[in-house]
């Protein structure tokens, strides 16, 4: 998460990053008084105030950046910002968090027949750290599969051999718990396209519903289907 010291910034500066409106529509706000620092109405979009300070129509302001977002998402949405592929996870947020800028993205993706704990935002270093290859952040995952198990997937998820059709190097190793002959968690360190459904392709089985309960300690907690909530710094 970023750690940057806060500082103060103009008042139509923080509406404007922060999604409330745009540059030119934020001045009219504060000139017409829904702006408060420390309690005083202040009409004046250059005036600098640090963001824990400010209120906007009587409520605190969203979070700087540096934001992260844990949502439980459904199945049936994507992870993109193209409107034209059909529901966005980005329409379970607030609508003006659609422009905050930076923008807010998913930290890596999941499929839209994919459903679970999906992260989410606007912190470009923390998006790279935790999609990156090299820091293999394990993530859990519940699978439904069309068939019986055969019995020796669990030893081959596990011996970092498995190739992925049209890829040339193997998955690594990763964890097949079983809890009955059509239903497994799986964990893996890595984020390949569609990989938990092509893993299970590779052996000729296939998966018919997914869930993502995991991503390394965090967990939904009480979090239901298309809620969402913030995250605290430390929980990361
Ligand atoms: N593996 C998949 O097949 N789909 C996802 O969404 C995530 C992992």
């Amino acid at each position: 998460m970023k750690n940057s010291k806060p500082s103060k910034q103009r008042l139509d500066q923080l509406l404007t990053s922060l999604g409330y409106a745009s540059r030119s529509e934020s001045k009219k706000l504060i000139a017409s008084g829904l702006v408060t620092v420390e309690g005083k109405q202040i009409t004046k979009s250059d005036f600098k105030a640090f963001h824990h300070e400010v209120l906007f129509d009587g409520k605190p302001l969203d979070p700087l950046q540096g934001i992260v977002i844990l949502m439980n998402k459904p199945k049936g949405l994507v992870c993109s910002h193209d409107d034209g592929e059909g529901q966005l996870v980005y329409d379970l947020l607030p609508s003006r968090w659609r422009n905050r800028d930076p923008k807010i993205s998913t930290i890596g993706r999941l499929d839209k027949e994919t459903s679970g704990l999906l992260l989410l935002t606007d912190d470009g270093q923390l998006l790279h750290r935790l999609t990156s290859p090299k820091y293999h952040v394990p993530k859990l995952y519940e699978a439904t599969l069309d068939r019986p198990l055969r019995g020796n997937e669990a030893e081959i998820f596990a011996s970092g051999t498995l190739l992925l059709n049209g890829e040339k190097t193997a998955c690594l190793p990763a964890k097949l718990t079983i809890i009955d002959e059509t239903h497994v968690t799986l964990e893996i360190t890595e984020g390949r396209y569609h990989q938990v459904r092509r893993m299970f392709a590779a052996l000729g089985n296939h998966v018919t519903a997914l869930h993502r309960s995991h991503i390394g300690n965090l967990t939904l907690g009480d979090l239901k289907e298309g809620e969402h909530r913030i995250l605290a710094v430390d929980e990361l």
